[in-house]
């Protein structure tokens, strides 16, 4: 079975072919990054209007690169949700009006799903139940994982997101967007000793987490010193490491409460090397075995959601006719697949 997966739930154009037998056989990414760069920050209508622009196109040119005819697929997977209504909106038309024209089944996928499932492009075989912890610009959360579409989330950000956080901070530091991946290549230059940062809600228990604070004691800090690169490097080492024992100590409580015996860590912020480096060392200290996307899939993509709808449309799930996109929609509403009569959300 070929699926044709489209993600435009964000800022990032994303097509891939999924095949059954075969894997990931092409796949196609375009970065608005350039286009929001200047206003530091995803400008929803214009993320909408790119996607319009690169969408056809970027099919076009998957498809040309996996070698296939669009007779060739056998279904489509688009990200129904969640995101930007708009940007969810031109991926959702286009994999309707594509599907409709072929003749072939179409299913709107959870964004999310599509990131904790990313580590089963891997070459390592993750096997369920496990423990989920996902981390990306707009979510944190600890996902209960008993099986396909079987999820709990059991602990999460009370406020902003750790890809957020990452953001925020990069802004107060006078990095670029994304943050993220620059804010972990000036860590690289900083000295852990020189300051020292909270690691928010860590100090009671439970496994929610609060962002927010540390980004205003970022700014608190950036305000008292000199703005030199060494010392943005040393506040961006700071603030790194704050995020990073964070989750080292919200992932020890987490996978000890539970008692699973491996962890699934997905989302934007899973491709930071410091995180996966303190977290795979935990993993050896607890026996558990620690599992990451393959660094092209951490970051949204569209390989990611042809491998989720692929899941789920083996077992006969689709969308109805006609369609719908959920902005905001938890993951523990999924269901395991369904053989018929699931509208996408
Ligand atoms: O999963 P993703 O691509 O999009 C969402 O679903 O939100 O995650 C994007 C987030 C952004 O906040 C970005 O700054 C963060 O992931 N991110 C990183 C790194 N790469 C991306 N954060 C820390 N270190 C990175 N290397
Ligand atoms: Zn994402």
């Amino acid at each position: 079975m070929k699926v044709l997966g489209i993600e435009t739930s964000c800022d990032e154009t994303g097509v891939a072919v999924f095949d059954g037998a075969r894997g990931i056989v092409a796949e196609r990414l375009f970065s608005q990054a350039a286009t929001h760069a200047e206003f530091g920050g995803v400008v929803p209508e214009l993320a909408s209007r790119d996607h319009v622009r690169k969408l056809a196109p970027l099919v076009e040119e998957t498809l040309s690169v996996a070698g296939l005819d669009r007779r060739e697929l056998d279904a489509v997977a688009y990200t129904a949700g969640p995101g930007l209504a708009g940007a969810l909106l031109v991926g959702a038309g286009f994999a309707h009006a594509f599907a409709w024209a072929l003749e072939i089944p179409v299913l709107g996928v959870h964004h999310m799903e599509g990131h904790l499932l990313a580590p089963m492009l891997g070459s390592d075989s993750v096997e369920m139940p496990f423990l989920a912890l996902l981390v990306s610009g707009g979510h944190t959360q600890f996902v209960s994982v008993r099986g396909l579409g079987d999820y709990e989330i059991i602990g999460e950000s009370l406020d902003d997101a750790a890809g957020e956080a990452f953001d925020k901070t990069a802004k107060l530091l006078g990095l670029g967007y994304p943050g993220g991946p620059q804010v972990e290549c000036l860590a690289q230059q900083g000295r852990a000793e020189r300051f020292r940062l909270p690691r928010p809600m860590t100090d009671r228990p439970g496994i929610d987490f609060s962002f927010s604070g540390l980004k205003t004691r970022v700014m608190t800090l950036m305000s008292e010193v000199d703005q030199s690169e060494q010392t943005r490097a040393d506040v961006a080492r700071a603030f790194t490491d704050a995020v990073v024992d964070t989750f080292v100590i919200k992932c020890r409580r987490a996978l000890q409460t539970t008692g699973l015996t491996r962890l699934v860590v997905a989302g934007g912020v899973s491709a930071n090397t410091d995180l996966r480096q303190a977290l795979i060392a935990l993993g050896e200290s607890l026996s558990v075995s620690v599992l990451f996307p393959p660094l092209k899939y951490a970051t949204d993509n569209g390989a990611m959601i042809a491998y989720a709808g692929y899941e789920r449309l083996r077992f006969g799930e689709r969308d109805a006719f006609g369609f719908q996109v959920r902005p905001r929609w938890p993951i523990s509403e999924l269901a395991p697949p369904q053989a018929e009569g699931a509208v996408a959300g």
